[in-house]
């Protein structure tokens, strides 16, 4: 017993340590005001629980679902803040952006929880603490881990518009310099984007984002040179040319566990999107080995750069409102 405590508070003392060094603290480590744990526990006490339940259910349906979870919670909080404007439907929103259309997933487990908890306490839980739950009851499920001391209290937009997934998300052909800006444009560090580019260590993709980089990349006729070449063969076989709407997975030994298999595949060439693989010789490179080394250091990594994702352009308060339907505004 006293070993695994010295142990954990080795481990605690490590990763402080080192995200202390290279992890500037931002005005994101702050907690927003109007956010607090437990935040509905007067006003909805089963709000919290009600999320796990639907997130649990659709879980033990498809291993897959946290993936698609902590995903939404990414392009939630990149653009217009943790607002859930992601979830708006109209002619032109977020949903129908080249980065989410016939992409994002778990729209219904969100539906679900939100309907769960507009019968129980009707316009209290917000939209975007319902995508934030989530996506926290995914990290447990995908990683095994328990996430404590989770925020509550943000409140919904009511502006989504397409053209801004374009500006705000970065891009599969990105590289680091350029992930980097598109993480410091929210107020997030380089190390959080070596951290939590580590979500594709669970998760699929369609095939058509690397169609050109393992069959004609840079019109050369040929594969990235940077990819492994059995990774190469991999990849073709499961991704044929004229197959654009295949799905893979990300990690192809672990795909639904939160683990350090996708720092071990970048470092050996095996970063499906260029952005990826983009990490490996970077000013964040270090982190890559750092978690390979001790694993066990990527999850409480993971769950606090997610916390501070959390944190982006929160409206608490009086801004914003709680909607009824999470997709019309
Ligand atoms: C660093 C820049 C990033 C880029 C360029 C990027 C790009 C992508 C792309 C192109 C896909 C495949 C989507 C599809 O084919 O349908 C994907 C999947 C995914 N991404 Fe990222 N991503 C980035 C960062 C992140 C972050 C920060 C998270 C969450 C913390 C995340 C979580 C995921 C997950 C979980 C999937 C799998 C989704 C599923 O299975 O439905 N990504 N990403």
């Amino acid at each position: 017993m006293g070993d695994v405590r010295v142990r954990s508070l080795a481990v605690f003392c490590f990763v402080l340590s080192f995200l202390s060094a290279a992890n500037a603290a931002s005005a994101l480590d702050k907690i927003p005001k109007g956010m607090r744990v437990n935040f509905y526990n007067a006003s909805c006490p089963r709000a919290e629980s009600t999320v796990k339940a639907e997130v649990q259910r659709a879980f033990n349906a498809d291993r897959t679902i946290p993936a698609g979870l902590i995903r939404m919670f990414f392009h939630d909080c990149f653009v217009r803040g943790c607002d859930a404007s992601v979830l708006i439907d109209n002619s032109d929103s977020e949903k129908l952006g080249a980065p989410n259309a016939n992409s994002l997933r778990g729209f219904e487990v969100l539906d679900a929880a939100k309907a769960a908890l507009e019968a129980a306490c009707p316009g209290v839980v917000s939209c975007a603490d319902v995508i934030a739950f989530a996506a926290r009851d995914a990290m447990e499920l995908a990683g095994n881990i328990n996430v404590t001391n989770w925020l509550g209290g943000r409140r919904d937009g009511i502006i989504s518009r397409s053209a801004d997934t374009l500006t705000e998300l970065p891009a599969p052909f990105d590289k680091f310099p350029t992930l980097v800006a598109a993480f410091k444009k929210k107020g997030l560090s380089q190390n959080d984007v070596v951290i939590l580019s580590g979500a594709h260590t669970i998760g699929r993709a369609k095939c058509g984002i690397i169609t050109q980089r393992i069959w004609n990349f840079n019109g050369t006729g040929k594969a990235d040179p940077a990819i492994d070449p059995a990774y190469v063969t991999t990849l073709r076989s499961q991704c044929p040319q004229n197959a654009p709407g295949n799905r893979i997975n990300m990690d192809m030994t672990t795909p639904t566990i939160l683990d350090v298999n996708y720092y071990r595949d970048v470092n050996n060439g095996r970063g499906l999107f260029e952005s990826d693989n983009s990490l490996r010789a970077s000013p964040g490179a270090s982190l890559l080995n750092q978690f390979t080394q001790n694993p066990q250091t990527f999850a409480p990594s993971f769950v606090n750069s997610m916390r501070r994702m959390g944190n982006i352009g929160v409206l608490t308060g009086k801004k914003g409102k709680i909607r009824t339907v999470c997709s019309v505004a």
